[in-house]
């Protein structure tokens, strides 16, 4: 990786940012470790995107066509920090490789996490139709830069990728269109609401063995601290894993 795969502010409450002794004790706590092998396949410490993991193989950071994707395609320090939530969705998408059925992700904001799983798997929707569904425009509860044209600035970044591209408020723009068959989903519009009512609407077409991914599953601050309940409220007796990253798995049998 060329740049740090760390960033303080965005991993620390905003008390204990604001706090320089803290910052400083923090600082020479992480930077002892840097020593020993900070963010580095089977270092000492592995600390990115609100993870703290000591002593982990961390195999994903060792794969360079992997952190050559997610170098290549980042936007943003919060989109190099969640590297971790990258390696599972391609995970996910490569354990759904040989389903019969497309991929979703509701949630699509710039369209990176695709062009990664499209570089680590040549080829992997050539096969499928991805689908894509976001507003291409800021919301309440968003607080990073948008290009001017989102929508137009996604579909030049995907246009070598089999994708259908739709801009509109979830779920009524899913609702609108839509596969019948969804191995893979990618569930990641940060509200608790739109994925409950959403994950009602599509879970009938996700073929067995197929994959829901949900991005913030296990966050618990604000706006996101429903989204759990949202969704086991619609799973019913079934089990969803809470991973470190905050995301949630679950494999539809
Ligand atoms: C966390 S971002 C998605 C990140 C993306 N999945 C990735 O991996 O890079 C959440 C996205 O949900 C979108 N969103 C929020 N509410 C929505 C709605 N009602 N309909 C469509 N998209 C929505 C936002 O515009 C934002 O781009």
């Amino acid at each position: 990786m060329t740049q740090p795969l760390y960033d303080l502010p965005a991993c620390l409450p905003s008390g204990v940012v604001e706090d320089q002794d803290n910052i400083n004790r923090f600082t020479g706590f992480i930077n002892a470790f840097a020593h020993a092998g900070l963010n580095l396949p089977g270092g000492a410490l592995y600390f990115a995107d609100g993870v703290m993991a000591f002593f982990r193989q961390t195999g994903f950071l060792g794969n360079q066509d992997f952190t050559a994707a997610v170098d290549k395609h980042a936007l943003s320090v919060t989109e190099r920090t969640t590297i971790w939530r990258a390696h599972t969705s391609v995970w996910a998408a490569k354990s759904c490789a040989g389903l019969d059925g497309d991929f979703v992700e509701f949630g699509t904001h710039l369209g990176t996490t695709p062009l990664v799983i499209n570089d680590c798997l040549p080829g992997i929707f050539s096969a499928r139709t991805l689908w894509l569904y976001d507003l291409f425009e800021a919301d309440e509860q968003y607080f990073g830069d948008l290009p001017e044209d989102a929508f137009a600035f996604v579909q030049r970044r995907l246009a070598g990728i089999n994708a259908r591209i739709i801009k509109g408020a979830l779920p009524d723009s899913f609702l609108d269109s839509g596969p019948e068959r969804i191995a893979f989903a990618h569930l990641d519009v940060t509200h608790a609401q739109i994925e409950r009512e959403l994950l009602a609407a599509f879970l009938d077409r996700v073929v067995p063995g197929g994959i829901i991914l949900f991005g913030n599953y296990g966050h618990c601050l604000a706006p996101y601290r429903d989204i759990q309940s949202a969704i086991d409220s619609v799973l019913g007796q079934y089990a969803v894993l809470e991973l470190p990253t905050g995301q949630g798995l679950f494999v539809k049998r």
